[in-house]
């Protein structure tokens, strides 16, 4: 049976290409920054984001701690959102090995916190508080229907966080769908932030690996970091190779990943039973809801007659993120028939529901 794998973008698979170069790639050992391949991808890296410099690290989780660690030292503060994947998502990393304290702000549905409430939780100097150093953003926002963060709003949060003496931290784990669906050039999204991570291994397909960019000295303390964490990855020009490959053939296509979830958005609009609002599905990730059509959307996964489960039996695979709440994701390797055919099934099973 034909799998459609619809759970997220960290599914695709290398392509021919990235294997290719992986088999061809000049190796050394990076810990003594020898890895000829790795340097190369750190400089494309750097370049692309309109930074000094690079470093590759293993996964987002990675590259998001690794430049918490650098900007703060134990007991500062970091600002970021309560949807926001490093809050959520990162097991805590911050706190639990850098002694770091989150001060959440509400993210709205389209991945902002209003100035006034960033402006709002900085910090005044008083012995009882822990010293704000940091405001992180994400881009696209992926617990906000992966919208995209536009330029402008990235400069107002920079010029804030200037005017207070604060750093900012861009989580771009999906930084070249945001810039593919606002029509500009990444560097435009990164240029007023400090530092920015994003990803190999999601919609650009590289098996392993994620990218941090910032200032020469920035980058300089963040490699001590990696290497307190065990990221001193020897040859590890065997990913960079790959993800050479990603940053040369993969941002472009992104485009089709986006026609391809606002069409099966679209459809899932139509289904009776199934909610959602098209107009919010900007990117590559859709979220959508049964609207209590006596079906479960699979609490339990594998219990038979949910949701998930019957899709799972026609080969569809999406995943659950709530009682109700439900995410598709498209990428490479998804093509308009597999969306077609995840409609098909949705409303064959809302019907038969
Ligand atoms: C916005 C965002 N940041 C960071 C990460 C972490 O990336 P990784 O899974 O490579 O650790 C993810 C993963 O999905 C993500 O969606």
């Amino acid at each position: 049976m034909k799998i459609i794998d619809l759970r997220s973008d960290t599914v695709t698979l290398p392509t021919q290409a990235m294997r290719q170069a992986i088999y061809d790639a000049d190796l050394g050992d990076d810990v003594f920054s020898e890895d000829p391949t790795t340097n190369r991808l750190e400089k494309i890296a750097a370049e692309r984001m309109g930074k000094e410099a690079a470093l590759m690290v293993a996964s987002g989780t990675m590259g998001n701690l690794v430049c918490i660690l650098t900007h703060c030292k134990r007991g500062e503060e970091v600002i970021l959102g309560n949807q926001s994947h490093s809050f959520l998502y990162e097991a805590g990393g911050m706190s639990a090995l850098g002694g770091i304290h989150p001060h959440t702000v509400v993210n709205q549905p389209d991945g902002t916190m209003r100035l006034e409430d960033i402006e709002a939780a900085i910090r005044g100097d008083n012995v009882h508080f822990p010293r704000t150093r940091l405001i992180c953003l994400e881009n696209t926002h992926n617990h906000c229907n992966g919208t995209p963060l536009t330029t402008e709003y990235t400069k107002e949060v920079a010029t804030l966080a200037k005017k207070h003496g604060l750093q900012v931290h861009l989580d771009g784990a999906r930084i070249f769908n945001a810039a593919v669906a606002l029509g500009v050039d990444v560097k435009e999204l990164t240029g007023p932030v400090d530092s920015v991570s994003f990803c190999l291994s999601k919609g650009l397909s590289a098996p392993v690996g994620s990218v941090i960019c910032g200032s020469g000295e920035f980058i300089s303390e963040a490699r001590r970091n990696r290497k307190v964490l065990g990221g001193g990855m020897r040859q590890c020009g065997i990913i960079a190779a790959a993800g050479i490959t990603a940053l040369e053939q993969m941002t472009e296509r992104l485009t089709e990943d986006h026609a391809n979830a606002r069409r099966l958005a679209e459809g899932i609009a139509k289904i009776p039973g199934l909610s959602l609002d098209p107009e919010s599905v900007q990117t590559n990730i859709i979220y959508f809801d049964l609207a209590g059509k006596g079906i479960s959307a699979g609490r339990r996964l594998g219990e038979a007659g949910t949701l998930i489960k019957r899709l799972a039996d026609r080969g569809i695979k999406i995943l659950q993120l709530g009682p109700t709440q439900l995410r598709a994701v498209t990428h490479y390797g998804i093509s308009s028939e597999d969306i077609d055919m995840t409609l098909n099934a949705l409303k064959k099973i809302m019907i038969d529901s």
